[in-house]
Parts: structure tokens; C-alpha cells; sequence
């Protein structure tokens, strides 16, 4: 496989640390020159590793093609290449769906959605991928966890999640602030709660099959401090915040 990277910008290069990780058997890899401090810093580390010097070269020399640009800058420079019927392109763009960029890419027709998580660099992380397809799966395979679908409508469903990785570290955030604020020690703050998270991770995992609504309130004791942080948070309304904000992301991925 000759893999071509349009686009060398975070999750990128989440991807291609992940790849090199996980020892997948890639004959060659050529980045666009885009980001250039990206794409340098990658060659360095990896001699598989060659940069294109245009967008149109990285089509011309590969024939995995991934797509890994903003929404904006894909809908600008895509129509202007100059793209093989034999092309297999993998679309990360959040916004641009398939049966656009399928119009905008003639005549390349096979065609991936695919959602990797910046996690992919460890080899982990749940990556959606829309449609089925078993070589797509394989290679996705070795660096997380795939979620695969042949509807259209799920897959978008599946998308709103990945918007979900800030506003959880957010949490954490304000868990660690918290400590730090009443004179916790920064690494012991940060120890406390990864365990914590950790924990209650492997918690779910281990039980994926049991009624989470049982679980929180087994985790609670009546009267409790834990009930009653939930209780006073359920009253502020972030909950249903969060609730009403998937719908606003959803509205947003079905638009586009
Ligand atoms: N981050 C995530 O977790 C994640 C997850 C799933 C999907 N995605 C999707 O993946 C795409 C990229 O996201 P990102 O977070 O990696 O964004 P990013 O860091 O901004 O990467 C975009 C890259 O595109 C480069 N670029 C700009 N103009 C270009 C051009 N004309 N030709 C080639 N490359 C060009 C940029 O280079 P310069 O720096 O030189 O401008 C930048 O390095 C987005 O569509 C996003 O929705 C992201």
C-alpha cells in the first residue's frame, strides 16, 4: 500500500504515529507539504516517510488517499485535483460526507468516512467507519477499535460523540483545578483522579452489558455525598445541557 496523507495537520498525525506504532506493513507514505513543520518532524522520525511537493503529487504516488483537512480548505482545493478511478480514499473531513465529496473527487468511488480519535497514536480509541468494508476494517483494526456501518444516518449519529473528547477533559479539568485551588499538590491531583477515571472506565467495561441508570445508583449511597453532587448538578441543568448540545451537533453534521 502507498498511503497519501492530503492534509498532515493533528489527527493526521495522530494516525501516522499510530500506523508506525502499530507496525503496519506500509510500503511507502507521502505527505503534502502542508503543515510543514508536521511533515518534517515526521519524516525525521520515520524513513518510510517522503513529502510531496504538491497535493497533486501525493494523489499521483499513492493509492490510499486520506483526506485530512478542515471542512473549509477541503471544499477549496479538492475540485481542483486531479483524483484515479482506482483511488481508495479515506474522507476524515467532519463535515463533508460522502456522497458530496463523491461528486467533488469524479472518478474516485471508493470512498471511507472515517473517524479516528487522537488516541489512534497509543492504538486506541473507537474510529467509525462508513460503509463496511473488510480491507478498511483490517487495517483500522490494528490501531483502535473499529465501529463499522453501512447506514448513513448512524454513521452521522455516531459522529456527534466525537465531539465529546474536550468537554470530558473539561470534567477532569475542573476536578484537578479544584484540588489545586484548595493547595493539593499538582502531581498528586492528577494521580488521585486518573485512578479515579480509570477505575470507574475499567468499571464500565467490565460490566458493558448492566444497566448503567443501576450502576450510578449503586454508586451512590442515599443521603450521600455522591448523590447529592448529583443531585445538585442534575438541578443546574447540565445534563440536559449536554443532552440538547448532541442535538445542536447532530442538527449540524445532518446539514452539511
Ligand atoms: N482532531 C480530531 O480529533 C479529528 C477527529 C476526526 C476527524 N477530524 C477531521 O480531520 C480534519 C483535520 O482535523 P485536524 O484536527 O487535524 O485539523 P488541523 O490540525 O487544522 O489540520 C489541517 C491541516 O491541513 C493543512 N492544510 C491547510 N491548507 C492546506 C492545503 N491547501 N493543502 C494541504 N493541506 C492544507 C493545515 O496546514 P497549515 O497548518 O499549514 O495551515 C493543517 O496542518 C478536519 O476535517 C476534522 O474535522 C479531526
Amino acid at each position: 500500500m502507498k498511503l497519501g496523507f492530503v492534509g498532515v495537520g493533528k489527527i493526521a498525525t495522530s494516525v501516522i504515529e499510530g500506523i508506525f506504532k502499530a507496525k503496519i506493513n506500509v510500503k511507502e507514505m507521502i505527505l503534502s507539504p502542508r503543515n510543514k513543520k508536521n511533515s518534517k518532524s515526521l519524516k525525521n522520525k520515520f524513513k518510510k516517510i517522503k513529502i510531496a511537493k504538491s497535493n497533486q503529487e501525493v494523489l499521483d504516488k499513492s493509492n490510499w488517499i486520506v483526506l485530512s483537512v478542515t471542512p473549509k480548505v477541503g471544499k477549496q482545493i479538492l475540485g481542483k485535483l486531479k483524483f484515479r478511478k482506482n483511488h481508495t480514499v479515506l474522507n476524515f473531513i467532519s463535515t463533508i460526507h460522502n456522497q458530496e465529496l463523491k461528486k467533488i473527487i469524479y472518478p474516485a468511488k471508493q470512498i471511507f468516512k472515517i473517524a479516528p480519535l487522537p488516541m489512534i497514536k497509543y492504538n486506541l480509541g473507537p474510529i467509525i467507519i462508513y460503509p463496511k468494508n473488510k480491507i478498511v476494517e483490517k487495517f483500522f483494526n490494528m490501531l483502535g477499535k473499529v465501529i463499522a456501518t453501512n447506514n448513513e444516518k448512524e454513521n452521522k449519529k455516531l459522529w456527534v460523540l466525537t465531539s465529546f473528547m474536550a468537554t470530558y477533559l473539561e470534567i477532569y479539568n475542573t476536578a484537578h483545578k479544584w484540588f489545586v485551588k484548595r493547595g493539593i499538590n499538582e502531581n498528586k491531583s492528577k494521580e488521585y483522579i486518573n485512578h479515579l477515571f480509570k477505575a470507574l472506565n475499567n468499571e464500565l467495561l467490565k460490566n458493558s452489558h448492566y444497566s448503567t441508570d443501576k450502576m450510578i445508583k449503586e454508586f451512590q449511597t442515599k443521603g450521600g455525598i455522591n448523590a447529592e453532587l448529583l443531585k445538585r448538578l442534575k438541578k443546574s441543568g447540565i445534563f440536559k445541557n449536554l443532552n440538547n448540545g448532541f442535538d445542536k451537533i447532530y442538527n449540524r453534521i445532518k446539514k452539511s
